[in-house]
């Protein structure tokens, strides 16, 4: 098996950190593909907790090659300073791979999306104020930085003024900042050069050997379908590719060598951010699931909006990514409710529909229809085998996966690594 996907099925924190940690001793390689530090994968080994941003996953399994694909785009202060807190606590980083074709987050991106943030008053998107959605359009619009770029000074330096000449128009005109200079972005820049040259690699050609040699590679996304430019709540979504087809492009592995994409989902919905979502709770049974959840963001500490599962989601998520198998995770939270609705079709001005609707504004209108299940009241949380859930547990991961389009093959009973409820081997 050469080249396996992870992606979240709904609007990101579903766990995509802990099933990459699940499978890292089965790989050789993780690849984070797309975002950035706008990511937040909370990763919990026995008593230790870690809290990543933008390193894969990988990174804290020893003997797994943790690699930075060229899709990302990277805050190299926050690399260094991720880095070096996991050094503080003995995990071995020496092994990180940077794309020389990433590209990098300059501070001035940084205050354009808080800026255009609050420019857009009530249209706001709900970021994470991280420089990501500027730093992909300057990408897009040929202006970007790219981690090559640091290492020679003259084409950095034109790249910057080249990039400065209209933000600084903007940054002053329309946000009434002040300008940037080009030495201090430059200066900036330069100061990582050193430290970062050891790690930086053309890691297309890595990875392809890697597979040539019969190394397994995992392709981790960040955020989630939901929350994809193409296929997510456009414009409430993030602005990278984090569906199956973004691991592909953003790691420079073809397309034929991905055999398998494992999709991560929780028992549960939730988001962060602005935008529709027609299973949110607005009641004590919200509360309910933020509390025993513990629904709070790793990267912004926002409270996260809470709601019943949603299987229209779900099977939107199964065809546009491929999923060849679910994950679904934090079941041991719905523990103690006595009977759990399941949205299985949307009801917009009176129509049924039991597939995404295309038209924005139909997802605006959505109505969940809900099946209602019977809950369970029994500790999960040391269940090992689907036999040790009990029986309305096992009935509504059946029901569940009935309804979301492929196999539920591991089932999360908590945050720790070692509880899972594996029915099929993912890898
Ligand atoms: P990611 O962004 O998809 O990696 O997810 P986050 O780390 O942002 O959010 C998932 C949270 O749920 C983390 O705090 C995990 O430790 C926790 N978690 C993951 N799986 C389970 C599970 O099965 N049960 C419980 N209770 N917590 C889980
Ligand atoms: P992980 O990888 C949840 C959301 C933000 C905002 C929108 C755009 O931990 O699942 P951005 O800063 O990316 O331009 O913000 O996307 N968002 C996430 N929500 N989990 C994430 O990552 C997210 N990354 C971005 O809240 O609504
Ligand atoms: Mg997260």
């Amino acid at each position: 098996m050469p080249a396996v996907v992870i992606v979240g099925a709904q609007w990101g924190d579903e766990g995509k950190g802990k099933a990459t940690d699940l499978l890292g001793s089965r790989v050789d390689y993780v690849v984070k593909f797309n975002g950035g530090n706008n990511a937040g994968h909370t990763v919990v080994i026995g008593e230790e907790k870690y809290a990543l941003h933008l390193l894969p996953s990988g990174i804290l399994t020893p003997g797994c090659v943790p690699v930075i694909g060229n899709g990302v785009v990277v805050d190299i202060g926050v690399l260094f300073e991720e880095i070096d807190g996991l050094e503080a606590r003995g995990v071995d980083t020496s092994q990180l791979k940077v794309s020389a074709s990433a590209h990098v987050i300059p501070e001035y991106n940084k205050v354009l999306d808080k800026v255009t943030e609050r420019f857009l008053g009530s249209r706001k998107i709900g970021t994470t104020g991280r420089g990501i959605g500027p730093t992909y359009a300057d990408k897009m619009n040929r202006q970007g930085i790219r981690v090559q770029d640091i290492f020679d000074e003259k084409i950095l330096t034109q790249k910057v003024e080249g990039a400065l000449e209209l933000k600084n128009q903007l940054l002053t005109k329309v946000y009434n900042r002040r300008a940037v200079t080009v030495d201090e972005v430059v200066e900036d820049l330069l100061s990582y050069a050193d430290r970062l040259a050891p790690f930086v690699a053309d890691t297309t050609l890595l990875l392809d050997r890697a597979i040539a040699d019969g190394k397994i590679v995992l392709l981790e996304a960040g955020q989630a379908t939901m929350l994809d430019v193409d296929h997510g709540t456009y414009p409430f979504v993030t602005s990278s590719s984090a569906t199956a087809g973004g691991a592909a492009t953003g790691s420079g592995i073809a397309p034929t060598r991905i055999e398998r994409v494992i999709g991560i989902v929780k028992a549960y919905t939730t988001r962060v951010g602005e935008g529709p979502f027609p299973t949110e709770l607005f009641d004590a049974s919200g509360d309910f699931l933020r509390e025993q959840g513990g629904e709070f963001g790793t990267t912004t500490g926002r409270p996260r909006r809470c709601g019943w599962y949603d299987s229209v989601v779900a099977r939107y998520s199964a065809r546009i990514n491929g999923v060849t198998d679910f994950v679904l995770t934090k079941l041991d939270v719905l523990t103690g409710l006595e009977t759990i609705p399941v949205c299985v079709a949307y009801d917009v001005d009176g129509v049924r529909h039991e597939e995404m609707p295309v038209n924005q504004t139909d997802f605006h209108h959505a109505v969940p229809v809900y099946e209602e299940l019977p809950g369970w009241s029994e500790d999960i949380s040391g269940a090992r085998s689907f036999e040790d859930l009990p029986a309305n547990a096992q009935a509504y991961v059946r029901r569940v996966e009935e309804l979301s389009g492929a196999r539920i093959s591991v089932v999360g009973v908590g945050p720790g690594r070692e509880q899972a409820v594996v029915r099929h081997d993912l890898i």
